[in-house]
Protein backbone atom coordinates (compact mmCIF):
# COMPACT_ATOMS: atom_id res chain seq x y z
CA UNK A 1 0.00 0.00 0.00
CA UNK A 2 1.03 3.02 -0.66
CA UNK A 3 0.13 6.80 1.02
CA UNK A 4 -0.90 7.12 4.70
CA UNK A 5 -2.42 3.86 6.16
CA UNK A 6 0.09 0.79 5.80
CA UNK A 7 -0.65 -3.05 7.14
CA UNK A 8 1.96 -5.23 8.69
CA UNK A 9 2.04 -8.78 10.50
CA UNK A 10 1.94 -8.40 13.92
CA UNK A 11 1.86 -12.64 14.63
CA UNK A 12 1.46 -15.35 13.42
CA UNK A 13 0.90 -19.04 14.14
CA UNK A 14 0.55 -22.66 12.96
CA UNK A 15 -1.23 -26.15 13.71
CA UNK A 16 -1.01 -29.07 12.49
CA UNK A 17 -2.49 -32.50 12.94
CA UNK A 18 -0.48 -34.87 15.77
CA UNK A 19 -0.60 -37.87 13.32
CA UNK A 20 2.28 -38.12 10.76
CA UNK A 21 2.46 -40.62 7.76
CA UNK A 22 6.25 -41.10 6.58
CA UNK A 23 7.13 -42.06 3.23
CA UNK A 24 7.44 -46.06 4.54
CA UNK A 25 4.22 -45.68 5.57
CA UNK A 26 3.23 -45.22 2.22
CA UNK A 27 5.48 -47.74 1.15
CA UNK A 28 3.61 -50.05 2.93
CA UNK A 29 0.45 -49.64 1.17
CA UNK A 30 1.31 -48.23 -2.27
CA UNK A 31 3.55 -49.10 -5.09
CA UNK A 32 5.79 -46.68 -4.63
CA UNK A 33 8.96 -46.16 -2.63
CA UNK A 34 10.89 -43.47 0.04
CA UNK A 35 13.27 -42.96 -2.38
CA UNK A 36 10.81 -41.77 -5.32
CA UNK A 37 8.87 -39.75 -3.10
CA UNK A 38 12.11 -37.67 -1.48
CA UNK A 39 13.31 -37.37 -5.16
CA UNK A 40 10.55 -36.67 -6.85
CA UNK A 41 9.05 -34.29 -4.53
CA UNK A 42 11.60 -33.35 -1.43
CA UNK A 43 8.66 -35.17 1.05
CA UNK A 44 9.66 -37.06 3.61
CA UNK A 45 6.63 -37.22 5.92
CA UNK A 46 3.04 -35.02 6.11
CA UNK A 47 0.40 -34.33 8.48
CA UNK A 48 -3.29 -35.81 8.37
CA UNK A 49 -5.76 -35.38 10.34
CA UNK A 50 -8.50 -32.96 11.68
CA UNK A 51 -11.33 -30.39 10.11
CA UNK A 52 -10.29 -27.32 8.52
CA UNK A 53 -12.46 -25.51 11.28
CA UNK A 54 -10.11 -27.02 13.70
CA UNK A 55 -6.83 -26.47 12.77
CA UNK A 56 -8.03 -22.67 11.32
CA UNK A 57 -8.78 -22.45 14.74
CA UNK A 58 -5.88 -23.58 16.47
CA UNK A 59 -3.86 -21.36 14.24
CA UNK A 60 -5.94 -18.49 14.33
CA UNK A 61 -5.87 -18.54 18.24
CA UNK A 62 -2.11 -18.82 18.48
CA UNK A 63 -1.57 -16.09 15.95
CA UNK A 64 -3.76 -13.46 18.05
CA UNK A 65 -2.14 -14.54 21.10
CA UNK A 66 1.11 -13.46 19.17
CA UNK A 67 -0.07 -10.61 18.80
CA UNK A 68 -1.34 -9.70 22.35
CA UNK A 69 -4.92 -9.41 20.52
CA UNK A 70 -8.23 -10.45 21.95
CA UNK A 71 -10.82 -11.67 19.41
CA UNK A 72 -12.89 -8.04 20.06
CA UNK A 73 -9.84 -6.43 18.87
CA UNK A 74 -10.20 -8.29 15.09
CA UNK A 75 -12.28 -6.18 12.15
CA UNK A 76 -12.11 -9.44 9.92
CA UNK A 77 -11.51 -12.73 9.53
CA UNK A 78 -10.54 -13.85 5.78
CA UNK A 79 -10.20 -17.89 5.62
CA UNK A 80 -8.08 -18.90 2.58
CA UNK A 81 -8.93 -22.98 2.08
CA UNK A 82 -9.79 -25.09 -1.05
CA UNK A 83 -11.04 -27.71 1.60
CA UNK A 84 -14.23 -26.20 2.98
CA UNK A 85 -15.65 -28.63 5.76
CA UNK A 86 -19.30 -27.65 3.97
CA UNK A 87 -20.66 -26.08 0.95
CA UNK A 88 -22.61 -23.69 3.10
CA UNK A 89 -21.70 -21.74 5.35
CA UNK A 90 -18.20 -20.45 4.32
CA UNK A 91 -15.87 -21.99 7.14
CA UNK A 92 -15.43 -18.87 7.92
CA UNK A 93 -18.48 -18.71 10.09
CA UNK A 94 -17.51 -21.97 11.99
CA UNK A 95 -13.80 -20.50 13.08
CA UNK A 96 -15.11 -16.99 13.92
CA UNK A 97 -18.12 -18.81 16.33
CA UNK A 98 -15.26 -21.36 17.27
CA UNK A 99 -12.72 -17.72 18.55
CA UNK A 100 -15.42 -15.87 19.67
CA UNK A 101 -15.03 -12.98 17.04
CA UNK A 102 -17.23 -10.39 16.30
CA UNK A 103 -16.76 -9.59 13.44
CA UNK A 104 -17.21 -10.00 9.70
CA UNK A 105 -16.01 -13.74 8.20
CA UNK A 106 -15.81 -15.07 4.75
CA UNK A 107 -13.58 -17.91 2.81
CA UNK A 108 -11.17 -16.69 -0.06
CA UNK A 109 -10.83 -20.35 -2.55
CA UNK A 110 -8.08 -19.49 -4.66
CA UNK A 111 -6.39 -23.14 -4.49
CA UNK A 112 -2.83 -23.32 -3.25
CA UNK A 113 -2.93 -19.31 -3.93
CA UNK A 114 -5.32 -18.59 -1.87
CA UNK A 115 -2.90 -17.10 1.26
CA UNK A 116 -1.41 -14.72 -0.72
CA UNK A 117 -4.91 -13.96 -2.39
CA UNK A 118 -6.12 -13.25 1.27
CA UNK A 119 -2.89 -11.17 2.19
CA UNK A 120 -4.02 -8.61 -0.44
CA UNK A 121 -7.14 -8.65 -0.11
CA UNK A 122 -6.58 -8.00 3.83
CA UNK A 123 -3.84 -4.93 2.93
CA UNK A 124 -6.42 -3.44 1.03
CA UNK A 125 -9.31 -3.71 3.63
CA UNK A 126 -6.78 -2.22 5.65
CA UNK A 127 -6.42 0.93 3.09
CA UNK A 128 -9.96 1.32 3.73
CA UNK A 129 -10.34 1.77 7.14
CA UNK A 130 -9.94 -1.97 8.81
CA UNK A 131 -7.91 -2.00 11.58
CA UNK A 132 -7.16 -5.53 12.32
CA UNK A 133 -7.38 -8.61 9.77
CA UNK A 134 -7.05 -12.33 11.05
CA UNK A 135 -6.06 -13.95 7.83
CA UNK A 136 -5.85 -17.65 8.01
CA UNK A 137 -4.98 -20.30 5.40
CA UNK A 138 -5.99 -23.75 6.54
CA UNK A 139 -6.84 -27.55 4.62
CA UNK A 140 -8.11 -31.13 4.94
CA UNK A 141 -6.49 -31.76 1.47
CA UNK A 142 -6.58 -35.37 2.79
CA UNK A 143 -9.93 -35.93 2.78
CA UNK A 144 -10.12 -34.76 -1.20
CA UNK A 145 -7.24 -36.99 -2.25
CA UNK A 146 -7.59 -40.66 -3.15
CA UNK A 147 -5.64 -42.20 -0.49
CA UNK A 148 -5.06 -45.21 -2.69
CA UNK A 149 -3.65 -43.06 -5.76
CA UNK A 150 0.06 -43.16 -5.14
CA UNK A 151 0.46 -39.95 -8.25
CA UNK A 152 -1.75 -37.96 -5.21
CA UNK A 153 -1.60 -39.09 -2.17
CA UNK A 154 2.16 -38.91 -1.29
CA UNK A 155 1.81 -35.09 -2.13
CA UNK A 156 -1.60 -33.73 0.16
CA UNK A 157 -1.47 -33.28 3.63
CA UNK A 158 -3.65 -31.32 6.16
CA UNK A 159 -2.50 -27.95 8.28
CA UNK A 160 -3.18 -24.64 8.81
CA UNK A 161 -1.20 -21.03 9.56
CA UNK A 162 -2.44 -17.50 10.11
CA UNK A 163 -0.98 -14.13 10.46
CA UNK A 164 -2.35 -10.73 12.20
CA UNK A 165 -2.69 -8.12 9.55
CA UNK A 166 -2.73 -4.40 11.14
CA UNK A 167 -3.04 -0.66 10.40
CA UNK A 168 0.22 1.36 10.31
CA UNK A 169 0.69 5.06 9.78
CA UNK A 170 2.71 5.34 6.57
CA UNK A 171 3.53 2.68 3.70
CA UNK A 172 2.86 -0.46 5.33
CA UNK A 173 4.49 -4.00 4.47
CA UNK A 174 3.17 -4.47 1.10
CA UNK A 175 5.84 -3.18 -1.56
CA UNK A 176 4.29 -4.95 -4.79
CA UNK A 177 2.05 -7.58 -5.44
CA UNK A 178 1.12 -9.76 -8.37
CA UNK A 179 -2.80 -11.78 -8.12
CA UNK A 180 -3.81 -13.71 -11.37
CA UNK A 181 -5.93 -16.44 -13.14
CA UNK A 182 -5.76 -18.82 -16.18
CA UNK A 183 -8.77 -20.67 -15.97
CA UNK A 184 -8.56 -22.78 -19.27
CA UNK A 185 -5.96 -24.82 -17.53
CA UNK A 186 -8.37 -25.97 -14.68
CA UNK A 187 -8.43 -28.89 -16.07
CA UNK A 188 -5.02 -29.86 -15.00
CA UNK A 189 -5.75 -29.75 -11.46
CA UNK A 190 -9.39 -30.44 -10.07
CA UNK A 191 -11.64 -31.62 -7.66
CA UNK A 192 -15.49 -32.33 -8.80
CA UNK A 193 -17.86 -31.76 -5.22
CA UNK A 194 -17.78 -34.57 -3.61
CA UNK A 195 -14.91 -36.29 -5.58
CA UNK A 196 -10.82 -36.67 -5.20
CA UNK A 197 -8.24 -34.20 -6.64
CA UNK A 198 -7.46 -35.24 -10.14
CA UNK A 199 -3.88 -34.06 -11.18
CA UNK A 200 -2.12 -34.14 -14.61
CA UNK A 201 1.55 -33.96 -12.01
CA UNK A 202 4.07 -33.40 -15.36
CA UNK A 203 2.08 -30.35 -16.83
CA UNK A 204 1.13 -28.76 -13.63
CA UNK A 205 4.57 -29.00 -12.93
CA UNK A 206 6.15 -27.37 -16.00
CA UNK A 207 3.48 -24.66 -15.59
CA UNK A 208 3.71 -24.09 -12.23
CA UNK A 209 7.85 -23.08 -12.35
CA UNK A 210 6.83 -20.59 -15.44
CA UNK A 211 3.51 -19.02 -13.45
CA UNK A 212 6.02 -19.17 -9.91
CA UNK A 213 9.04 -17.43 -11.80
CA UNK A 214 6.92 -14.63 -14.00
CA UNK A 215 4.83 -13.82 -10.70
CA UNK A 216 7.56 -13.44 -8.87
CA UNK A 217 9.48 -10.82 -10.79
CA UNK A 218 6.05 -9.21 -11.82
CA UNK A 219 5.98 -8.35 -8.33
CA UNK A 220 9.35 -7.68 -7.86
CA UNK A 221 9.25 -4.92 -10.37
CA UNK A 222 6.56 -3.17 -8.88
CA UNK A 223 8.05 -3.03 -5.83
CA UNK A 224 10.90 -1.58 -7.34
CA UNK A 225 13.31 -4.52 -6.00
CA UNK A 226 15.21 -7.16 -7.31
CA UNK A 227 15.96 -10.74 -6.16
CA UNK A 228 19.35 -9.75 -4.87
CA UNK A 229 17.40 -7.61 -2.58
CA UNK A 230 15.02 -10.35 -1.39
CA UNK A 231 16.09 -11.34 2.32
CA UNK A 232 13.94 -14.70 2.35
CA UNK A 233 11.86 -16.29 -0.37
CA UNK A 234 8.71 -18.13 0.83
CA UNK A 235 7.55 -20.16 -2.18
CA UNK A 236 4.00 -22.41 -2.07
CA UNK A 237 5.45 -25.65 -1.00
CA UNK A 238 4.23 -28.45 -3.33
CA UNK A 239 7.82 -29.81 -4.66
CA UNK A 240 10.98 -28.72 -4.14
CA UNK A 241 12.18 -29.19 -7.60
CA UNK A 242 9.41 -26.58 -8.12
CA UNK A 243 10.56 -24.52 -5.97
CA UNK A 244 14.39 -24.98 -7.17
CA UNK A 245 13.97 -24.76 -10.53
CA UNK A 246 11.65 -21.42 -9.92
CA UNK A 247 14.07 -20.18 -7.10
CA UNK A 248 17.26 -20.21 -9.78
CA UNK A 249 15.19 -18.93 -12.86
CA UNK A 250 14.65 -16.09 -10.25
CA UNK A 251 17.85 -15.63 -9.02
CA UNK A 252 17.40 -16.58 -4.86
CA UNK A 253 19.66 -19.78 -3.78
CA UNK A 254 18.23 -22.09 -1.53
CA UNK A 255 20.38 -20.84 1.29
CA UNK A 256 17.31 -17.65 1.30
CA UNK A 257 14.77 -19.98 0.90
CA UNK A 258 12.04 -21.00 3.38
CA UNK A 259 11.13 -24.61 3.06
CA UNK A 260 9.02 -27.12 5.39
CA UNK A 261 7.36 -29.45 2.90
CA UNK A 262 9.80 -31.94 3.84
CA UNK A 263 7.82 -32.34 6.91
CA UNK A 264 4.44 -31.06 5.95
CA UNK A 265 3.74 -32.26 2.41
CA UNK A 266 1.38 -29.70 -0.06
CA UNK A 267 -0.97 -28.41 2.71
CA UNK A 268 -2.09 -25.53 -0.71
CA UNK A 269 -3.43 -22.46 1.06
CA UNK A 270 -1.45 -23.30 4.47
CA UNK A 271 1.44 -23.98 2.89
CA UNK A 272 3.37 -20.48 2.69
CA UNK A 273 2.38 -19.31 5.91
CA UNK A 274 3.70 -22.70 7.17
CA UNK A 275 6.59 -21.90 5.91
CA UNK A 276 6.75 -18.15 6.61
CA UNK A 277 5.95 -18.41 10.89
CA UNK A 278 8.83 -21.60 10.80
CA UNK A 279 11.58 -18.99 9.12
CA UNK A 280 10.08 -16.43 11.60
CA UNK A 281 10.28 -18.66 14.01
CA UNK A 282 13.86 -19.70 13.60
CA UNK A 283 15.10 -16.07 13.75
CA UNK A 284 15.40 -16.11 9.86
CA UNK A 285 14.25 -12.64 8.94
CA UNK A 286 15.23 -9.39 10.90
CA UNK A 287 13.61 -5.91 10.91
CA UNK A 288 13.59 -4.29 7.09
CA UNK A 289 14.17 -7.80 5.48
CA UNK A 290 12.07 -7.65 1.94
CA UNK A 291 9.99 -11.31 1.74
CA UNK A 292 9.07 -12.62 -1.10
CA UNK A 293 5.82 -14.56 -0.82
CA UNK A 294 4.97 -16.50 -4.03
CA UNK A 295 1.99 -18.99 -4.76
CA UNK A 296 0.76 -21.32 -7.82
CA UNK A 297 -2.19 -23.70 -7.36
CA UNK A 298 -5.09 -24.73 -9.19
CA UNK A 299 -7.43 -22.56 -11.50
CA UNK A 300 -4.43 -22.44 -12.42
CA UNK A 301 -3.78 -19.10 -10.25
CA UNK A 302 -0.94 -17.76 -9.00
CA UNK A 303 0.01 -14.54 -6.87
CA UNK A 304 3.27 -13.41 -5.30
CA UNK A 305 3.85 -10.29 -2.65
CA UNK A 306 6.91 -8.56 -1.97
CA UNK A 307 7.31 -7.05 1.80
CA UNK A 308 9.04 -5.23 3.47
CA UNK A 309 9.31 -6.74 7.87
CA UNK A 310 8.18 -4.21 10.20
CA UNK A 311 9.78 -3.48 13.39
CA UNK A 312 7.99 -4.97 16.08
CA UNK A 313 7.19 -4.49 19.03
CA UNK A 314 5.20 -7.03 20.13
N1 LIG B 1 5.66 -43.70 -6.65
C1 LIG B 1 6.27 -44.33 -7.68
N2 LIG B 1 6.01 -44.05 -8.97
C2 LIG B 1 5.11 -43.08 -9.22
C3 LIG B 1 4.44 -42.40 -8.21
C4 LIG B 1 4.75 -42.74 -6.88
N3 LIG B 1 4.16 -42.14 -5.81
N4 LIG B 1 3.60 -41.52 -8.77
C5 LIG B 1 3.73 -41.62 -10.09
N5 LIG B 1 4.64 -42.59 -10.37
C6 LIG B 1 5.09 -43.06 -11.67
C7 LIG B 1 4.18 -42.67 -12.78
O1 LIG B 1 3.10 -43.58 -12.89
C8 LIG B 1 5.11 -42.76 -13.98
O2 LIG B 1 5.21 -44.09 -14.36
P1 LIG B 1 5.24 -44.49 -15.93
O3 LIG B 1 6.47 -43.80 -16.44
O4 LIG B 1 5.34 -45.96 -15.87
O5 LIG B 1 3.98 -43.96 -16.47
C9 LIG B 1 6.47 -42.35 -13.42
O6 LIG B 1 6.33 -42.45 -11.98
C10 LIG B 1 6.88 -40.95 -13.78
O7 LIG B 1 5.74 -40.11 -13.59
P2 LIG B 1 5.83 -38.58 -13.82
O8 LIG B 1 4.48 -38.00 -13.56
O9 LIG B 1 6.49 -38.27 -15.11
O10 LIG B 1 6.84 -38.19 -12.66
P3 LIG B 1 7.36 -36.79 -12.31
O11 LIG B 1 8.83 -36.78 -12.27
O12 LIG B 1 6.67 -35.71 -13.09
O13 LIG B 1 6.87 -36.63 -10.80
C11 LIG B 1 5.10 -35.55 -9.60
C12 LIG B 1 5.50 -36.72 -10.50
C13 LIG B 1 3.61 -35.64 -9.33
C14 LIG B 1 5.90 -35.64 -8.30
C15 LIG B 1 5.44 -34.24 -10.33
O14 LIG B 1 4.94 -34.28 -11.65
C16 LIG B 1 4.89 -33.04 -9.65
O15 LIG B 1 5.24 -32.74 -8.53
N6 LIG B 1 4.05 -32.26 -10.35
C17 LIG B 1 3.48 -31.08 -9.78
C18 LIG B 1 2.41 -31.47 -8.81
C19 LIG B 1 2.01 -30.33 -7.94
O16 LIG B 1 2.81 -29.54 -7.54
N7 LIG B 1 0.74 -30.28 -7.64
C20 LIG B 1 0.21 -29.32 -6.75
C21 LIG B 1 0.02 -28.03 -7.40
S1 LIG B 1 -0.53 -26.86 -6.22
Amino acid sequence: MTGGRGAVITGWGTALPDKVVTNADLEARLDTTDAWITERSGIRERRVGGTTTGLATDAGAAALAAAALEPADIDLLILATTTPDQTVPATASAVQDALGLTCGAMDVNAACSGFVYGLVTACGLIGLGAGRILLIGAETLSRITDQDDRGTAVLFADGAGAVVVEAVDGPGSLLGWDLGSDGSLRSILYADVGGYLEMEGREVFRRAVRVTVDSAQAAMQRAGVTADDIALFVPHQANLRIIDAAGQRIGIPSDRTAIVLDRTGNTSSASIPLALADALDHGRVRADDLVLLSGFGAGMTWASAVLRWPETDK
